[in-house]
């Protein structure tokens, strides 16, 4: 078989039509629905305790940290009060026995020492005052201590949160696995650790990213209409929303709970843990290649929307497409036998070691590179397939072949994260209630919005594709990057955390 029709027939698995972006709506909203419901639904939509976005007006110095990937991010943020905001940080790679070590110690006390490391350098003065009264401090109890930094955790795992600052870990996610933390209060294991190392830091808010991401763009963002999504398309993909209150029915089932949530605005943030939408598996699009992947990985049957959407997981689905096409012997792919090749003078060989033969070899930037690769005769893909993937004389058509397929997985993400987006934006009823020509305000983080060719623009596509949004609905939804959202934003729920704490006790 040529090898561009048998890679025209891979790409068309992939298809993901208005029929199914619609279906995939709806069953989006049902088992939105469904989670806000009760606990332990797909969805786990968690109730975050933040009831207020920001209006840009908040001011202060805070500290927040960031636990979600590869690094672990430490960072001071001075909120001007304008919607601007000077952030200070340092950035380390966590180092990958601690993302499976036995204790739940050995990883937080790491995160602490790092906190101390980030106060020495970048707030010795803060640091060293607090050093010098605890040590002159003669009375009992907790000192009193103005100095004292409020931090915003970002923890970018499923946690069932019971309050501003407290939350339970359910599961990890993204290749950390350390069985001692689940069920664990991770705010609590933070500030022991910080406690043992006498530091001036109090743990003041737990925070997920996409709901640093929702406010971050909210401070940042212009008009005052509020942010109403803030979303992940990286590594893993999430979303955090605007909810009613009153919708969320399951908080009325937990009494104890129920003490510490401020109403006053009638609405709370929600977490809905996206990435676990459909992992029944009643619409989600399923091929031998993602069947293929799930099967392989550390948590199959979960996270299966994720696994279709994001980063982590785009790469091996390729990867896999790749490999069935090369162990086709009618099809001549990254092989000699292409009697369709224009350049008959070299020999295609892949390497015996190739990163293509290995589960997770296939990184997700290749799948960028290539559907962004306007050079002739597709020169940057064929080179990346030289240095990364042990491919050597790569033929013009073996990269039109990938090219393809890696567009077509891109696609079908980017209209996968369509639905999450319409989903939401049809169940809150946002467009109705802003003004005619208003504006719905979401904004994005991660590293396929950010790098992937077009991934906003085939959302907006699949957006226009649902009859209850359409063309004119599609335009007045406003996209934007909320650049480092996660700290911004865990010092923005801090803030807020600081003055419940305040106005309970004082
Ligand atoms: C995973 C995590 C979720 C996080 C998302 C994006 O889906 O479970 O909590 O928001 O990745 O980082």
């Amino acid at each position: 078989m040529a090898l561009a029709v048998a890679a025209e027939r891979v790409a068309a698995e992939f298809e993901y039509s208005k029929e199914d972006v619609n279906r995939g709506v709806q069953a989006f909203i049902q088992q939105m629905d469904e989670g806000l419901g009760k606990k332990g639904a797909t969805m786990s939509q968690i109730p975050t305790y933040v009831t207020a976005v920001p209006n840009g007006t908040e001011k202060g110095l805070y500290m927040a940290v960031d636990l979600g990937g590869t690094n672990f991010r430490v960072c001071s943020i001075q909120l001007h009060g304008n919607s601007t905001f000077s952030l200070t940080q340092s950035k380390v790679a966590i180092p990958k026995d601690l993302m499976v070590a036995k204790t739940s110690h050995e990883l937080f006390s790491f995160l602490a020492k790092q906190i101390e490391l980030f106060l020495k350098v970048h707030h010795e003065e803060h640091y060293q005052s607090h050093v010098e009264r605890r040590a002159s401090y003669v009375g009992f109890g907790t000192m009193r201590d103005e100095n004292i930094f409020s931090l915003g955790f970002t923890f970018s795992f499923p946690v069932q949160q019971y309050g501003i600052n407290k939350g339970t870990l359910i599961r990890w996610t993204k290749g950390f696995d350390i069985a001692d933390t689940i069920g664990k209060d991770v705010c609590a294991l933070l500030q022991k650790e910080i406690d043992a190392l006498g530091l001036p830091v109090r743990v003041a808010a737990l925070v997920n990213d996409t709901v640093g991401t929702l406010m971050a763009r909210s401070y940042t963002s212009p008009g005052k209409q509020g942010t109403l999504l803030g979303g992940i398309f990286g590594t893993g993909t999430n979303g955090a929303y605007v909810e009613k209150l009153d919708k969320i029915t399951k908080l009325k089932n937990q009494s104890a709970d129920a003490g510490e949530i401020d109403d006053s605005t009638g609405e709370m943030i929600v977490n809905t843990e996206w990435g676990s939408f459909d992992n029944h598996m009643s619409v989600l699009p399923d091929t031998s290649y993602d069947r293929g992947l799930d099967a392989g990985s550390v948590n199959p049957g979960i996270q299966m929307f994720e696994k279709r959407v994001s980063g982590m997981f785009l790469g091996e689905i390729l990867r896999r497409a790749l490999i069935d096409l090369m162990n086709d012997p009618s099809v001549p792919l990254f092989s000699d036998d292409d009697s369709s090749r224009n350049d008959i003078s070299s020999t295609t060989t892949v390497a015996s070691d190739s990163p293509l033969y290995k589960q997770w070899g296939l990184d997700t930037s290749f799948l960028s590179i290539t559907s962004g690769d306007s050079s002739y005769g597709l020169k940057a893909t064929r080179q990346a397939l030289n240095s990364d993937y042990g491919v050597s004389a790569a033929s013009a058509e073996d990269a039109e072949a990938a090219r393809l397929i890696a567009g077509a997985i891109g696609k079908r993400a980017a209209r996968l994260s369509a639905v999450a987006i319409a989903a939401v934006v049809i169940t809150t009823k946002s467009l109705e209630s802003s003004a005619p020509d208003g504006v719905v305000d979401i904004g994005v983080d991660g590293s396929l919005v950010e790098f992937y060719p077009n991934f906003e623009e085939y959302i907006r596509e699949a957006l226009r594709d649902v009859p209850q949004i359409g063309p004119h609905g599609e335009k007045r939804i406003r996209i934007g990057i909320a650049k480092d959202g996660s700290g911004v934003g865990a010092a923005l729920i801090a803030l807020v955390a600081d003055k419940k704490m305040k106005g309970t006790h004082e």
